[in-house]
């Protein structure tokens, strides 16, 4: 794995979208699994910023996020959707279609599973994956105990994860129990993946997956697997390295 260490988050993140812009500029039409949660905030910033200087070529991408929680639709304030419309898709005025994520809300999760595997296969594949990492070492929403070859499919939060993300939602609401997620074999199936991580609370979930054995105690670790993995943090991050 390459591990990058800049100074602060801003410049993380930062580096994080320059990697995205160049590989739209190398290969227009690309497809880039994205990622949610308040660390990726910066990286849509950024993106938004360079798309404003004729830097990124946003009409030029096809995406797949990771994953949503399940029982709130599209329009829900704390799903997956609305993060990514108000924070990438909205600003950089992206045209419907090119932009794809689960539905939460659907009827038959496993066929919603099915189907969001299927639309990936048919789109040729993720070029890029962007992803954060949760306090306990998990991606997308694959907890801790998850199969390391896993394919979408609904999981259950830990305990952990529910405290992390009661934070978006508003006093008293209560905070979904389940996601729909893409699989750890379905990020593994990704030409590259860049995994951004900042701040002290990630630090300890950091060294697991870099130094740690490979375990699905920590399913970041499956990282130390993947042929082109990148981890770019700053050093408050990195600091248990
Ligand atoms: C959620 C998301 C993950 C994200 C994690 C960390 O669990 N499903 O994709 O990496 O939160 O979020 P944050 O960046 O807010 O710490």
């Amino acid at each position: 794995m390459k591990i990058l260490i800049h100074p602060d988050a801003a410049r993380a993140a930062g580096a994080v979208a320059d990697r995205i812009a160049d590989l739209l500029a190398a290969r227009p039409g690309a497809v880039l699994g994205l990622a949610t949660g308040g660390t990726m905030e910066p990286v849509y910033a950024a993106l938004i910023d360079r798309a404003g200087q004729g830097r990124f070529p946003a009409a030029r991408f096809t995406s797949f996020n990771l994953d949503e929680y399940v029982g709130l639709g599209p329009d829900h304030p704390q799903s997956y959707h609305v993060y990514m419309r108000r924070h990438l898709f909205g600003p950089l005025g992206l045209p419907p279609g090119q932009a794809h994520l689960p539905r939460g809300d659907a009827p038959d999760l496993e066929a919603e599973a099915a189907r969001y595997e299927a639309a990936i296969a048919a789109a040729g594949g993720i070029d890029l994956q962007l992803l954060g990492i949760g306090a306990n070492g998990h991606i997308g929403f694959n907890e801790p105990s998850s199969s390391l070859v896993s394919r979408t499919r609904v999981k259950t939060l830990a305990r952990k994860t529910v405290e992390d993300n009661r934070r978006f939602f508003g006093p008293g609401e209560p905070v979904p129990r389940h996601a729909l997620t893409m699989g750890i074999g379905t990020v593994m199936d990704a030409a590259e993946v860049v995994l951004l991580a900042t701040g002290a609370a990630k630090a300890q979930a950091v060294a697991a997956m870099v130094e740690g054995p490979l375990s699905a105690s920590c399913p970041a670790s499956i990282l130390q697997m993947h042929a082109k993995a990148t981890l770019v943090c700053d050093r408050a991050a990195a600091a248990a390295l």
